[in-house]
């Protein structure tokens, strides 16, 4: 690592399918009440892709509007990262396919998969690549289609889910303050059936019988699931604090992971961070797992809601099970 080196988010993005699905609409096909899903997850609609998009369109447009807003050439990006579970094909990666459609003609590309942490860790690790100087600009993307291993039929699940994709660019600077101040990353695969697809996989490739019973979709035991959420989402925000030697006063905005405003209200609590210091779109969007915060963070970034010098506290946790956290000093 290079001390002189810092790293800094000096562009955001994001691309969100145009199609909505309410929880009134959702009434219609499960068992369920626009009263339950606001009450217990604070949705209200979310984005669906529609036929003939694909993951990687999404990504590509969320990594020009992050390019154009740092006003970089897609010819100069090193590294191209796609957190997603929900790549368009099983190979070649998202990320080639969208090397190809921005132009990224230098960059190494690949996915990354570690659900709803998948964009945290990408930073985390471009982030190591740009500070040992292997390379001065990064694209780290979280994207996911979510609706496309949903399953339709468990009410439990597919009231939470959305799609869309979230980009920014990393710089690396010489002698410039700020930046990534500090990361942190953790999995605990003892616990991956929490949270999984348990088959269409290599393991047990789909056949007619996975489909009838639908275990090539997203099945979660989301009660657990919330407790491990709030615990380790708060314990790595307080990692990464305690990393860049500050307290939870020091940071202007927390950007947490948008699964559930009640994991949100809880976390924030925890961390004695008064709400209006918490920024909370997944009314408008669902969980979008890995794209969650980076749509968040540009969203912010756009509203005015992170200007030069603020501290931005990251935290998400999801699949894996994964979690993480990020402090950022725009
Ligand atoms: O992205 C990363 C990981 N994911 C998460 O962070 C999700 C974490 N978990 C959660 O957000 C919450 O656990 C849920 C929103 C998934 C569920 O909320 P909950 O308060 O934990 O509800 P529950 O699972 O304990 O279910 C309570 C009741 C059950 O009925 P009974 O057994 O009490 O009669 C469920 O069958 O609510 C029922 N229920 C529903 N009712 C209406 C479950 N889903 C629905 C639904 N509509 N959509």
């Amino acid at each position: 690592m290079d001390p002189k080196i810092s790293v800094h988010i000096t562009g955001t993005g994001r691309a969100v399918p145009d199609r909505i699905l309410t929880n009134q609409d959702l009434e219609k096909m499960v068992d369920t009440t626009d009263e339950w899903i606001t009450t217990r997850s604070g949705i209200k609609r979310r984005h669906i892709i529609g036929p003939g998009q694909s993951n990687s369109d999404f990504v590509a447009q969320a990594c020009r509007n992050a390019l154009a807003m740092a006003q970089v050439d897609a010819a100069d990006v090193d590294f191209l990262l796609v957190g997603t579970i929900t790549g368009d094909l099983i190979f070649p990666s998202t990320a080639c396919l969208v090397q190809e459609k921005i132009g990224a003609r230098n960059a190494a590309a690949w996915d990354l998969s570690a659900a709803c942490s998948g964009w945290l860790y990408g930073v985390k690790t471009a982030t190591a690549l740009l500070k040992t100087g292997m390379g001065k600009r990064a694209l780290v993307v979280g994207s996911e289609m979510l609706s496309t291993i949903t399953d339709w039929t468990d009410r439990s699940t597919c009231v939470l889910f959305g799609d869309g994709s979230g980009a920014t660019l990393l710089e690396a600077r010489e002698d410039s303050p700020g930046g990534v101040l500090a990361t942190y990353a953790r999995t605990d695969g003892g616990l991956a059936e929490l949270l999984h697809i348990p088959k269409g996989g290599s393991r047990y490739p789909v056949t007619p019988e996975v489909l009838a019973e639908r275990s090539n979709k997203v099945q979660m035991k989301g009660n657990e699931v919330f407790k491990h959420a709030v615990r380790n989402m708060e314990s790595a925000a307080r990692e990464v604090l305690a990393q860049a030697g500050l307290g939870t006063g020091d940071v202007t905005l927390l950007i947490p992971h948008q699964a559930n405003i009640r994991i949100i209200k809880a976390i924030a609590s925890r961390l004695e961070i008064e709400m209006d210091r918490v920024y909370v779109n997944l009314q408008e969007y669902g969980n979008t797992s890995a794209a969650s915060i980076p749509i968040a963070l540009d969203e912010a970034r756009r509203a005015g809601r992170v200007r030069e010098g603020d501290r931005v506290l990251m935290a998400a946790f999801g699949g894996g099970l994964t979690w993480g956290a990020a402090l950022v000093q725009f």
